[in-house]
């Protein structure tokens, strides 16, 4: 969705469930990584680029309403994953409202460096799989 630079853009919020259920506004059209720093939102991250993986979340409202998952969401997150709403903040561009989740970095499984693992499945994605 493109708005023109000098049209006011709409209001949208945002529901950070892992975070108490904090809710802010925010213009259509932001970063959900962004918008987290910005209005302390609390979604972990480390790269801001895509790269790391640490951001991702878990859209449990509102997927519909984010801009088409970008090719370093693809390079982390399976088509599966994605389809259930698991995608990277520093990639998510939202057009309306949405509700986010995600795993604490103290509850992710550890690698076998000891560093969190990002790919594990957080507990409401398990929670979906086994009322299926
Ligand atoms: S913060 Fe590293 S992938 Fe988003």
């Amino acid at each position: 969705m493109n708005y023109d630079d000098e049209e006011p853009q709409p209001l949208v919020t945002i529901v950070f469930l892992a975070n108490d259920g904090k809710t802010i506004e925010v213009p259509a059209g932001s970063n959900l990584l962004r918008m987290s720093l910005r209005k302390q939102g609390g979604i972990p991250f480390k790269c801001g680029g895509g790269i790391c993986g640490t951001c991702r979340c878990l859209l449990e409202e509102g997927a519909e309403n984010t801009a088409a998952p970008t090719k370093k969401e693809r390079n982390h997150i399976s088509d599966e994953h994605l389809a259930l709403g698991y995608r990277l903040a520093c990639q998510t561009t939202l057009t309306g409202p949405l509700k986010v989740s995600w795993v604490p970095l103290e509850q992710r499984k550890k690698l076998p460096s000891g560093q969190p693992d990002h790919s594990t499945m957080g507990p409401r994605l398990l929670a979906k799989e086994g009322s299926s």
